[in-house]
């Protein structure tokens, strides 16, 4: 086995229209330059999209991984705001590389969380009508779930992520060190995405964050490899059999039914995304087990690791009755269907139609108590 292959693992994407690794472990930014060569021998220099925070917190050691190689790193800086995520923004770094002399042959390196990566991936994937390009996720949502699978795209006034296309990464380089800077809460907000991947699609994970949550919590970095490899895999494996987001990929969005509701109701204020979906995961766990589609033991599971990642701030004080009214306003902006996405057991979740106002409602009523001691 080689240095290289010691430190990450290595998971792979593969869809009808792409292929790709996904590198996962401590200390990959400084062997970013070897592994870009290990697929573009030729490479000398790429473009790097990044904000000031991120890129005064981990560019000198990315930077100095590429010069390791013999490739020089251009830095372009962006905004990260969601605010930011805006065609504007495109278009004015779409300027920029053109004055630095990107041709049709650029790599694109996104290095920073979700706004950066979405935001360089239709750069890339619109810019002389497409380029490479590199995720680099630097936050635990990016790494564990906007760097992968190619979604990319900007926000309309209209609504999040209305303008996009499917661009897959050349590769994805998730170094875990990176996640060491993060603030706490954002950690935390984060680690719902992955303890969603357990429950929806690898009981195995699941044991693992149940036994192992305090070094996950830490940031260990073993524990945190181990997490979040399993975690991708996770998606990895649905990505691959459902490129276009038209049947099982909808299983990722276990929690985010109830949680975008949530998420409209405190204003983007109160809560995080993550929290959000924490909050619609015991909505979801709740509801199923109302439907008779969940067990019991397993509903208290899942509402127990969900728990351990640590306490949730308070949802919206709203009736239930709003958010029901919510979650249509968010099916029509969707034009869909009302799906939930349910738990059937540890490890297996199902999209479900047809449930009753009723039910819902149910589901939603003194919810804090679900996840109180
Ligand atoms: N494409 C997809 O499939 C997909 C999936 C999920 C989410 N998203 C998108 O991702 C975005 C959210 O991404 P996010 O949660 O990564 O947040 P983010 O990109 O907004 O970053 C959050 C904050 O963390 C800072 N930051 C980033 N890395 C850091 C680090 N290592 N240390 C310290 N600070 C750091 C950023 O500067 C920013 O202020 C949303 O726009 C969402 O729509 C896309
Ligand atoms: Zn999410």
């Amino acid at each position: 086995m080689t240095a290289m292959a010691r430190d990450a693992t290595t998971l792979w994407v593969r869809t009808p229209t792409a292929r790709y690794p996904v590198w996962v472990g401590a200390g990959l930014l400084a062997q970013s330059g070897r592994r870009i060569k290990s697929l573009r021998p030729g490479c000398r220099q790429v473009f790097v999209i990044s904000s000031p925070r991120v890129w005064r917190l981990h560019g000198t050691t990315l930077a100095a991984g590429l010069r390791a190689a013999g490739i020089r790193a251009e830095a372009l800086l962006m905004n990260d705001r969601e605010q930011a995520k805006r065609l504007e923004t495109v278009e004015r770094l779409a300027g920029r590389l053109l004055e630095c002399g990107a041709d049709r042959g650029a790599l694109l390196v996104a290095l920073g969380g979700g706004v950066v990566g979405d935001v360089t991936g239709f750069l890339a994937a619109s810019y002389m009508r497409g380029v490479e390009y590199l995720q680099v996720p630097t936050t635990l949502v990016a790494q564990v779930d906007s760097a992968i699978g190619g979604k990319t795209g900007v926000n309309l006034r209209g609504g999040k992520n209305l303008l996009g296309a499917f661009h897959h990464p050349l590769a994805v380089l998730a170094d875990v060190r990176t996640l060491d800077t993060l603030p706490e809460r954002e950690y935390r907000s984060g680690l719902y995405e992955v303890v969603k991947c357990a429950v929806l699609g690898d009981a195995s994970l699941f044991r693992f964050l149940e036994r192992n949550m305090a070094a996950v919590l830490a940031r260990e970095p073993r524990a945190l490899r181990t997490a979040l490899g399993r975690a991708l895999g996770v998606k990895a494996r649905i990505v691959g059999r459902d490129e276009h987001d038209r049947g099982e990929r909808r299983l990722l969005n276990l929690g985010h039914t109830f949680g975008h509701a949530f998420e409209t109701l405190s204003g983007y204020r109160g809560l995080r995304h993550g929290e959000a979906v924490a909050w619609g995961m015991v909505a979801a766990t709740r509801l199923a087990q109302r439907l008779g589609l969940l067990p019991e033991r397993d509903a208290r599971r899942i509402l127990c690791v969900v728990v351990s990642v640590g306490r949730l701030p308070a949802l919206p004080r709203v009736r239930p009755e709003r958010v029901y009214a919510q979650l249509f306003a968010d099916k029509k902006k969707q034009d869909r269907e009302l799906r939930f996405v349910l738990p059937r057991r540890i490890g297996r979740a199902e999209v479900v139609e047809g449930v009753s106002r009723g039910d819902i409602l149910a589901s939603l009523r003194n919810l804090s108590n679900a996840v109180s001691a």
